[in-house]
């Protein structure tokens, strides 16, 4: 008992609650039932800085269920008594034991996302991206972008609808949302960006004249005779964002090929049979990019559930070996990623560890069961965002981006209403946005692990049955450690050791809190 205090009191000597000037706190408006959500209106927004932890401290975040938005403390490591036979978790970091390197973490810039971002008056367009995107923000430095319309667009539609049959599409040009909602937002995007964004551009369906369906959704192929005009749809986005100052980094092989397969969708697809998809990539695609200016631009497939790895990668190469000389990687998407384990990506990573896996889109709230589109407060929901992010990055995945950066209330604008959650839900009636848990949760990895990180060995001993803390760790380019922790039960202590360096921490109930420190004598 004697101890348990004097262990206390250090505990207490040595932590220091931050309550820094520069940080403006979450102006929290509680959910009945549910966590808190942050408002922002045309005077106040929230917003956080890193802090560097000096040598010897450590800094830690901390986001709860109960309130807490990015709760910084600065600690100071100590010398722990490990005689004292306290039941906790402890943490062994290892720097020298290096996987994957990270890419980044971003959200899309999709029609709708930028037309509800337009509907703020221009100090919130303003504190929405500094929000995402400045240093006083998650520091995103990924962005997905549409090539021409998918489902969260006002309608359905492609570039070069007319004339139909045109294979040089002769008459391909941006459109209204081009130029007044996703280029102007990607402009500002990078106005603030702290690292150069990495914008990956995905079709979601051609003009319908080149599909076999004559139609954006339903059981669709593209036409033979098209491939080659499917190629240069592509080439053309990335001259037309070019000629806007806006570099692409990466593209996809098409959004969700196996929706249009079995046309279980109501938006806008393509299906593509592995066959298919391999021959266009080795014999159209893959040579005229390389062939091009944009030769350097990484062409990602898949860019689908986990369970299209088997085929849309592995079948693929196999049965096309050379599209091996054109892929840089996969994209993935979350929505089967309870039910598919995540060693289907060792396929990738394992086999082929110059490929790079990116989680390319997810969302929560669009699945036809669940209901309630759009849930404000939902802490569930920011569960199922940090321990897909946790999984993935445990399983040397390079980057992961959200699905759309805002939508409005109701969780659209989608044509085909396909509605869905947002990190940033947008209330232009009221000249509110609310950041919701998810966008804390993914800033909790965004903001720290920077481009560059590589992940490292992280273990977990456990004393006695105290259930688990989910976690991942990485060595940024800073030199400085970053550990996240997931803690989904009660508050408990855990240790966290590196090198010489060791502390206890207090992990709040149901949080997640980011720590970083240095670890200099390993
Ligand atoms: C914004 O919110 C703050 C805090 O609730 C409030 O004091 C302020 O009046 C609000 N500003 C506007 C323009 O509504
Ligand atoms: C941090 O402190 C340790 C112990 O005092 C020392 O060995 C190390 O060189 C210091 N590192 C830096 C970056 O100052
Ligand atoms: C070219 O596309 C525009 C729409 O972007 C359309 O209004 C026009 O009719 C098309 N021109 C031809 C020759 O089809
Ligand atoms: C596409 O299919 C849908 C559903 O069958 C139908 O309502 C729509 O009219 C079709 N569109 C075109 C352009 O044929």
């Amino acid at each position: 008992m004697k101890l348990f205090i004097i262990s206390l009191t250090l505990f207490i000597y040595f932590v220091n609650f931050i309550n820094s000037a520069s940080d403006k706190p979450c102006l929290a408006r509680r959910i009945s039932g549910r966590s808190v959500i942050c408002v922002c209106n045309c005077t106040y927004c929230d917003d956080i800085t890193r802090e560097m932890p000096a040598n010897g401290s450590y800094v830690t975040y901390t986001t709860s269920e109960a309130g807490t938005r990015f709760q910084k403390i600065i600690g100071t490591f100590q010398t722990l008594d490990h005689s004292l036979g306290i039941c906790r978790t402890s943490f062994v970091i290892n720097p020298m034991k290096t996987y994957q390197a990270v890419e980044g973490f971003g959200g899309a810039v999709t029609d709708a996302a930028a037309i509800n971002w337009k509907s703020l008056p221009e100090v919130m367009q303003k504190y929405l991206i500094d929000s995402y995107f400045s240093f006083k923000g998650l520091e995103y430095n990924m962005l997905r972008v549409p090539v021409g319309g998918c489902d969260f667009s006002t309608y359905p539609y492609a570039y070069n609808e007319q004339p139909e049959n045109d294979p040089k599409l002769s008459n391909y040009s941006l459109t209204y949302e081009d130029y007044n909602y996703k280029i102007p937002m990607i402009k500002e995007i990078s106005k603030v960006a702290t690292s150069p964004v990495h914008i990956v551009a995905s079709t979601w369906s051609p003009p319908i004249w080149m599909k076999t369906n004559h139609n954006f959704s339903g059981i669709n192929q593209l036409k033979q005779e098209y491939f080659e005009t499917y190629a240069l749809y592509h080439y053309k986005f990335l001259e037309k964002y070019a000629a806007q100052g806006i570099n692409i980094w990466a593209i996809t092989t098409t959004n969700e090929p196996i929706n249009g397969l079995f046309g279980y969708v109501k938006f806008n697809s393509l299906g593509w049979s592995v066959e298919k998809m391999g021959e266009w990539i080795v014999n159209n695609l893959g040579p005229m990019i390389r062939n091009s200016v944009f030769k350097n631009i990484k062409i990602l497939t898949c860019d689908d559930q986990r369970f299209t790895i088997p085929l849309y990668f592995s079948e693929l190469i196999s049965k096309y070996p050379k599209a091996l000389d054109y892929i840089d990687g996969i994209g993935v998407h979350f929505y089967a990623d309870k039910i598919i384990p995540p060693v289907v990506l060792y396929a990738v990573s394992k086999t082929y560890p110059d490929k790079i896996i990116l989680a390319t889109e997810a969302c929560q709230g669009s699945a036809p069961w669940q209901s309630e589109k759009v849930e404000l407060g939902s802490w569930r929901r920011a569960i199922s965002y940090i321990t897909d992010i946790l999984e993935d990055l445990n399983h040397n995945v390079a980057g992961w981006i959200d699905w759309n950066l805002c939508l409005n209330m109701e969780g659209g604008p989608n044509w085909a209403k396909n509605y869905a959650d947002s990190a940033v839900i947008v209330n232009a009636e009221k000249n509110e946005f609310y950041k919701q848990p998810i966008f804390y949760a993914m800033g909790h990895f965004s903001k720290f692990i920077k481009r560059g990180s590589r992940r490292i060995e992280i273990r977990e001993k456990k004393l006695c049955f105290t259930g688990s803390v989910k976690n991942v760790a990485f060595l940024t380019p800073d030199g400085t450690v970053v550990v996240v922790f997931l803690n989904e039960g009660s508050e408990r202590s855990v240790s966290v050791k590196c090198g010489k360096k060791e502390t206890i921490l207090q992990l709040e109930a149901n949080s997640i809190t980011t720590m970083e420190f240095v670890c200099d004598a390993y």
